[in-house]
């Protein structure tokens, strides 16, 4: 028997307080709660299929057979998926990542949340959102907040049953990213690797954690206000904080290229220019800025004169998890 889903299409989020730290690896209990946007700019389709002639799970993203390191999150999602459901067959996944540059931004974060979504439709659970958010928290951390549109909190909890995120404000109103996608062709630690270090080796991880929670109050007051200044200000510090622990861990990493360090300079030349524009920076060298969506326009211009028209995307809030109707 075949049991396929509909497509499922999850965008992709960028936090503002960060999440970095893993407190249980195997279950993916954060160390601290993290609050991210869901972006509209970014998003990818899956499809998948349980069917008992196959003989082994496959991946396919945007039509190429992935290898088994890329189908080992991906499994981990569909054996709970199967356990759940009492199937035992095999699956092929087909992903399609939408992004509107070709310099492979694809993230795990859409990644894992439209794969929670399809696997569980095809195995015919009826998942609630905060039950999408904990599977899709199993492939990778930042995916449990992609359930949702706008803004999202992943609440750490304490255990697989209390550690998904919840929706904290719609995001309808003037805040928006642009994304300067900067290449420089090394090859990073992956996040996975950079938490379990700064966990283990930097001596500045306590004062994260404490601080952090300072964070996410003055952040959940800010955008009840609606205040993209606080926003920001707020959302860079957290960023700057992660990419502090990487410094001070040992051995020390950074995700830095010469190019990220020009935009942050842009960034503050900005603001001195008096725009409310703040960045922040995931685990690799690109970075985003903070800004009001109505600003967004006349910012480009200006990014445009450093920057090629290719490097540069623009993003408002997006949507949660959909199911496509055909
Ligand atoms: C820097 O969610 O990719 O983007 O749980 O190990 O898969 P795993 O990590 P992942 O880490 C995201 C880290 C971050 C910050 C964030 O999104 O909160």
């Amino acid at each position: 028997m075949i049991k396929q889903s509909k497509w499922v299409r999850a965008h992709t989020n960028i936090a503002f307080i960060k999440y970095w730290g893993k407190e249980d690896e195997t279950l993916i209990l954060p160390k601290n709660n993290s609050l991210s946007l869901t972006l509209d700019a970014f998003y990818t389709d899956t499809q998948v299929c349980f069917d008992k002639k196959l003989n082994k799970d496959i991946l396919f993203i945007d039509g190429e057979e992935q290898d088994k390191k890329a189908l080992k999150k991906a499994q981990v999602i569909l054996d709970l998926v199967r356990k759940e459901a009492g199937i035992h067959e095999f699956a092929r996944i087909d992903s399609k990542n939408h992004v509107p540059t070709a310099a492979g931004l694809a993230s795990s974060a859409s990644g894992l949340a439209a794969l929670a979504g399809a696997a569980s439709l095809a195995a015919g659970l009826n998942l609630t959102k905060e039950e999408l958010s904990r599977l899709a928290r199993r492939g990778s951390g930042s995916a449990s907040r992609s359930i949702y549109g706008g803004f999202a909190e992943w609440q750490k909890g304490s255990s697989d049953i209390d550690s998904f995120a919840i929706p904290i404000d719609e995001a309808d109103w003037d805040i928006g990213m642009i994304f300067i996608i900067v290449d420089d062709g090394r090859k990073e630690v992956s996040s996975t690797e950079g938490m379990r270090r700064v966990v283990e080796t930097s001596p500045y991880y306590d004062g994260w954690i404490s601080s952090t929670k300072e964070d996410l109050i003055d952040m959940k007051s800010a955008i009840k206000m609606q205040d993209i200044v606080k926003v920001g200000e707020i959302a860079e510090r957290s960023a700057l904080k992660m990419h502090a622990l990487n410094l001070s861990a040992n051995p020390p990493f950074n995700y830095w290229s010469p190019e990220s360090i020009e935009a942050m300079r842009m960034v503050s030349e900005l603001r001195k220019q008096g725009y409310p524009v703040y960045l922040t920076m995931d685990a690799g060298p690109n970075v985003k800025l903070i800004c009001k969506a109505s600003q967004m326009e006349e910012l480009m211009e200006k990014l445009l004169q450093t920057f090629h028209k290719e490097q540069l995307v623009m993003a408002k809030p997006g949507p949660g998890i959909q199911i496509l109707e055909d």
